[in-house]
Order: C-alpha cells, then sequence, then structure tokens
C-alpha cells in the first residue's frame, strides 16, 4: 500500500511511521510513506502557502494553488487510483470499520491542514473524504495522519507477528473493549492475579474474559454495547457482572 503524505511537515509523518510495526513493514516492502511539501510547489520568492482568512478574523489559511499542485504531483507519482483524505477536527469520526475499509484500497494521499484551516475550494475540488481521530483539536492534520497510516498499516497482511495478529483477531470485530491481562508474579503487595487465570480450565478462562470484556464497553462505553450484538449467553454473562459490581465494584474487576 502506498501514502503519500501533504504537508508543511512531511518529514514529521515519515519519522513517526518509521518505527515499530509500520517501520517493519516498510522494511519488508508491505508499504510505502511518500512525503510532499506545498512549499516545494509554491510560486514567488516567499513560497508562500497561506494568506488572510477573507471576511476577516484571526489565523492564516492555507491557500488552494500550493496544495492543489502537491495534490497533483502526488496523483501523478503511481497509475493507481488514490482516495484523497483530509484530517481534521469537521471530519466524520475515524473507526476500526473505516480502518478497515481504507486498509484495503491500493493507495492513499493524506492531506494535513496548518493554521486556521484550508481554502473550501480547495477541499470541494480534490477531497474525497474528511477524518478527524477524536474530539479535540490538534494543532495541524500531521499527529493525525500518523495515528491512520498506523492502524491502516497494521492491518496490511503480513505487517503483524503471529502473536499479535492472534491477539488482534481475539477483539477486533467484536465491538467490544479487551479484558484486563496480567502476568506474573502471581501474588504482589498491588494485589493477585485472578485464580481462574491460574485454573488451567481454559472454556472458564475464556468465559471470565469475555465477561470481563462485556463488563467494561458496559461500565465505560455503553454505547458500543447497543452495536455489538451479544448473545444470549453474553447477556447472561453481563448481568452476573453486574449483579457483582452492584455488590462488590472492586470484585467484580473494576476499583471502585
Ligand atoms: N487536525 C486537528 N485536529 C484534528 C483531529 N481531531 N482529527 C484529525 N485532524 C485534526
Amino acid at each position: 500500500m502506498r501514502f503519500d503524505i501533504v504537508s508543511l511537515f512531511p518529514g514529521f509523518v515519515a519519522q513517526l511511521a518509521a518505527h515499530g510495526v509500520v517501520g517493519r513493514a516498510g522494511e519488508r516492502g508491505l508499504l510505502s510513506i511518500n512525503g510532499w511539501n506545498p512549499r516545494d510547489f509554491a510560486e514567488g520568492n516567499y513560497r508562500r502557502v497561506d494568506d488572510r482568512p477573507c471576511g476577516g478574523g484571526p489565523g492564516m489559511v492555507m491557500m488552494v494553488d500550493p496544495l492543489r499542485a502537491a495534490i497533483h504531483a502526488a496523483r501523478a507519482a503511481d497509475p493507481a487510483p488514490a482516495r484523497v483524505v483530509y484530517l481534521s477536527p469537521q471530519g466524520t469520526r475515524l473507526t476500526q470499520a473505516k480502518v478497515r475499509e481504507l486498509a484495503a484500497l491500493p493507495r492513499l494521499v493524506l492531506l494535513c491542514g496548518r493554521y486556521e484551516g484550508v481554502d473550501e475550494r480547495l477541499l470541494q475540488a480534490e477531497v474525497d473524504e474528511e477524518l478527524s481521530i477524536g474530539d479535540y483539536v490538534l494543532s495541524g492534520g500531521e499527529l493525525a495522519a500518523a495515528v491512520l497510516v498506523d492502524a491502516v498499516a497494521r492491518l496490511q497482511d503480513g505487517a503483524l507477528n503471529d502473536a499479535e495478529s492472534a491477539l488482534q483477531d481475539s477483539f477486533e470485530g467484536d465491538g467490544l473493549l479487551d479484558c484486563p491481562h496480567y502476568t506474573r508474579p502471581v501474588e504482589h503487595e498491588l494485589g493477585s492475579v485472578p485464580e481462574v487465570l491460574l485454573s488451567g480450565n481454559h472454556a472458564g478462562i475464556a468465559r471470565w474474559r469475555r465477561q470481563q470484556a462485556l463488563g467494561r464497553t458496559w461500565l465505560r462505553r455503553p454505547d458500543l454495547l447497543d452495536e455489538a450484538g451479544l448473545s444470549k449467553a453474553d447477556r447472561t454473562l453481563l448481568d452476573a457482572f453486574r449483579a457483582q459490581y452492584a455488590a462488590a465494584p472492586r470484585d467484580a474487576g473494576e476499583g471502585g
């Protein structure tokens, strides 16, 4: 998969993406990340990329032409069709479902804004989709682009090692939060590992993990439960969790 980052700091995104799973995927030839700086496409001695907002007000707005030329250059660098995504807090929210959709594409051009925004005419003409990584404001799209690249890159075939893939399979797609994890030592001054995890009873362990995932989702992200399509067995597990939580929040696995 090919990523093209249009940004005043394209090296910043490439640097963020040079480590860990994304870096390794690059080394394995599963993806490439290419930077395009609109300043290189700007005219005049000052290579200006922004100007004051029409109608007045604070800050600066990124101009149409340098961004347009950078996007066109990125498109022309490879014959595969590219989806152009603008990262902004005004976009629709990035979800794992959207990440899966993007991961199936051959190319993505990611447009990172700075300053107060980007001239709307450029967005109308060149951008296929506007995405936000959450309801908070960053000072530019670069960190959001790095988040998107990471989430998409790890879904490329061969990007994850077996252990990472297995972990991924166990909770991706069911729409629930992950269960808690423990390792040795079993006894610690901060508490003991839940007994069931030491029992060797695989069915019991799986049931406990499922119940914890359900309980956590109910406590922390009840909005996700509506979408999760719970089975009858799930509902029974969750009811038991809720009863236990009402009686003793700590014993149900959550501090309180
Ligand atoms: N740029 C600034 N804030 C952002 C956000 N929350 N998501 C995506 N891009 C952004």
